[in-house]
């Protein structure tokens, strides 16, 4: 009998930690990687958050949480869905999970059958399709391209949407590629599916406040969509919390009661600490992290100028989260420094072991062709990142 699980053996690993991985090997061996593959802040935690924190540990807050996270953090994330999304939310809609990874997990766990299609907008996070095909779901892939900034049109949804369609996941801003939907946009897409009452959109906010346009829109903030929408978010990425690991969704008391019974069995409440110094963070005012933004928005700019000044890197603005997505096409068939480049992971890999700097193929999030450079980095680091880029491909 074989040892692993088909379940196990079917599943791709996380191109991105393989990537950091592969960084981390090469650094071992002496090598001076700049990563750049990471989806991770390079800022430290805000020092009122780790005051919470601590203050919870001397509070003696170390017992089981209840395993939809505390009352008093369900409340605060009530109040931010009002104040920062206009959402409404009662205490049994809300779930606080191990990450927004969690969430997910769950959602698919609960809502999922085999053979059930979940339409995936092309570029999308790198975990969503192998958490579908876990839960015996059937990733759909709908393609879009940088001359439509990234984003899938309502023409694309209703020709993708089949009897099979159960749910749509997407995030905005979108992770890998920075583009966030309008208002405008999100109802063109709540107009098709209005006409599909049994499609669930699952909404992943992660990088909500990562925004350099302003104005988040969220999907449930629609009264035709609000009873088909699970929101997702948590405090990984805009209060620089990846490690603490909270997520949390807002969501249909029947979803939400479900993914309350599933974590209720596979991993009980989140970390009672970070959830005390979730609610600290949810409760201020977003303008609390406001500064990191404001840097991220730098380096968005920078990184653009410099790799608009390669041949062959072809960029759109993004508007959110903190990468880039050049289409990188232009290299493929050509033979660099002896090494011939025929698609996106080939051309990273390239720049891995001839530019020493670790990026992420865009065939993880469904693009092959283009790559994901993250600027969660310091300006110092990018801009040794793309000279090293340039030299290397020119
Ligand atoms: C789009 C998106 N959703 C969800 C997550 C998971 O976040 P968390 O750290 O809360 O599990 C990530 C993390 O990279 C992400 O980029």
């Amino acid at each position: 009998m074989q040892l692993l699980s088909d379940r196990i053996l079917n599943m791709a690993t996380s191109a991105t930690l393989a990537m950091a991985a592969k960084a981390r090997e090469l650094r071992g061996e002496g090598k001076d990687i700049i990563g750049l593959s990471l989806g991770e802040p390079d800022f430290n935690t805000p020092d009122f958050i780790k005051e919470a924190a601590i203050q919870a540990i001397n509070d003696d807050y170390n017992s089981y949480t209840p395993v939809d996270g505390y009352v008093e953090l369900k409340e605060a994330i009530i109040t931010k869905f009002k104040r920062d999304n206009g959402l409404t939310y009662t205490l049994p809609q809300i779930v606080v999970s191990t990450g927004a990874k969690q969430c997910l997990a769950n959602i698919a766990a609960v809502m999922l059958n085999t053979g059930d299609e979940v339409l995936l907008p092309c570029p999308y996070w790198v975990s969503y399709a192998d958490i579908v095909k876990l839960n015996d779901g059937v990733p759909v892939e709908v393609k879009t391209s940088i001359d439509t900034d990234f984003k899938m049109t309502a023409t694309q949804l209703e020709a993708a949407i089949t009897p099979k369609t159960k749910m749509i996941w997407f995030s905005s801003p979108c992770n890998p590629s920075g583009s966030i939907y309008s208002k405008e946009e999100l109802r063109a897409l709540a107009d098709v599916l209005v006409k599909h009452p049994n499609i669930y959109v699952v909404s992943d906010e992660i990088y909500e406040h990562i925004n350099y346009v302003g104005g988040h829109a969220s999907m449930a903030q629609f009264e035709d969509m609000y009873d088909r929408t699970i929101t997702v978010n948590g405090v990984s990425k805009a209060f620089a919390m990846t490690g603490w690991r909270v997520g949390y969704i807002g969501a249909p008391e029947k979803i939400a009661r479900a993914c309350n019974k599933m974590q209720g069995q596979i991993t009980s409440g989140t970390n009672c600490i970070a959830q005390r110094a979730v609610i600290t963070a949810l409760n201020e005012s977003p303008s609390r992290v406001q500064y990191m933004i404001d840097e991220f928005k730098v380096r968005r700019d920078l990184i653009l100028d410099l790799l608009n000044d390669i041949e062959g890197f072809k960029t759109n603005t993004p508007e959110g989260a903190f990468y880039v997505f050049p289409n990188v096409t232009h290299f493929f068939g050509k033979t660099l420094r002896g090494k011939t480049i025929n698609n996106a992971t080939a051309f990273s890999l390239y720049l891995l072991e001839e530019a020493l700097v670790a990026t992420v193929t865009g065939e993880a999030f469904g693009n092959p062709d283009c790559i994901r450079i993250s600027y969660a980095a310091s300006q110092e680091q990018i801009i040794e990142a793309i000279k090293r880029i340039k030299e290397a491909v020119s």
